[in-house]
């Protein structure tokens, strides 16, 4: 489902983060220490090949919130911003610090004149942060940054599971629509 907010496409799929060939960067949901990890930092750093982890060695550790950016090496694009999210229930306020990954993510790529950029569902796995919350802060959080954004023109969200797509489809419905 597509959403158009101000100049940027909003893009809402079902898909593999890893398999974004037509976006230059791609987040990742990632651990404090910039490693492999499991779930979306696992499979992004296994496509990315081990140059990636040697890139994110002189960047980690991150805190909750923030935001780094690294070459893509093996995978289809050209940049991977890399951002923690916070564990659900343990990192307060979680919307706060969950609005603020997407939000430095997004003036991550601004600064760097990135044109389109795939972001996971971030903390919604081992992170534990229930889905509809996080949709509402995601969506939310871009149409605020929108004007803010010259450079972007698309912004995709890439979600595992078909539950997850409505999730973040109706979320995008009752934000963007009314
Ligand atoms: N593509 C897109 N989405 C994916 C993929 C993938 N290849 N793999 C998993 N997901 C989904 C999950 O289903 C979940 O909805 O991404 C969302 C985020 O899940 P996690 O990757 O577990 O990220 P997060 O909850 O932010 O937890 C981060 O998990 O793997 C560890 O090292 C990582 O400690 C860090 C923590």
């Amino acid at each position: 489902m597509n959403f158009q907010i101000e100049e940027i496409l909003l893009e809402l799929i079902q898909g593999d983060i890893t398999d974004q060939k037509d976006i230059e960067a791609v987040v990742n949901a990632a651990n404090a220490q910039l490693k492999i990890g499991g779930g979306v930092a696992g499979a992004i750093h296994r496509a990315a090949g081990p140059e990636l982890e040697k890139a994110c060695r002189n960047l980690a550790p991150i805190n909750p919130g923030e935001a780094v950016i690294t070459e893509a090496f093996q995978l289809p694009n050209q940049y991977v911003i890399h951002t923690l999210g916070p564990v659900y229930g343990r990192d307060k306020p979680e919307a706060d610090i969950l609005g603020r990954c997407y939000k430095n993510s997004l003036k991550l790529a601004a600064a760097n004149r990135i044109k389109s950029i795939a972001f996971p569902a971030i903390s919604t796995g081992a992170f534990g942060y229930p889905t509809e919350e996080a949709a509402e802060v995601s969506i939310r959080t871009v149409k605020e940054m929108a004007s803010e954004l010259k450079n972007i023109k698309i912004i995709r969200f890439v979600l595992y599971n078909k539950d997850d797509l409505r999730t973040f489809e109706s979320q995008a419905n009752k934000i963007l629509t009314q």
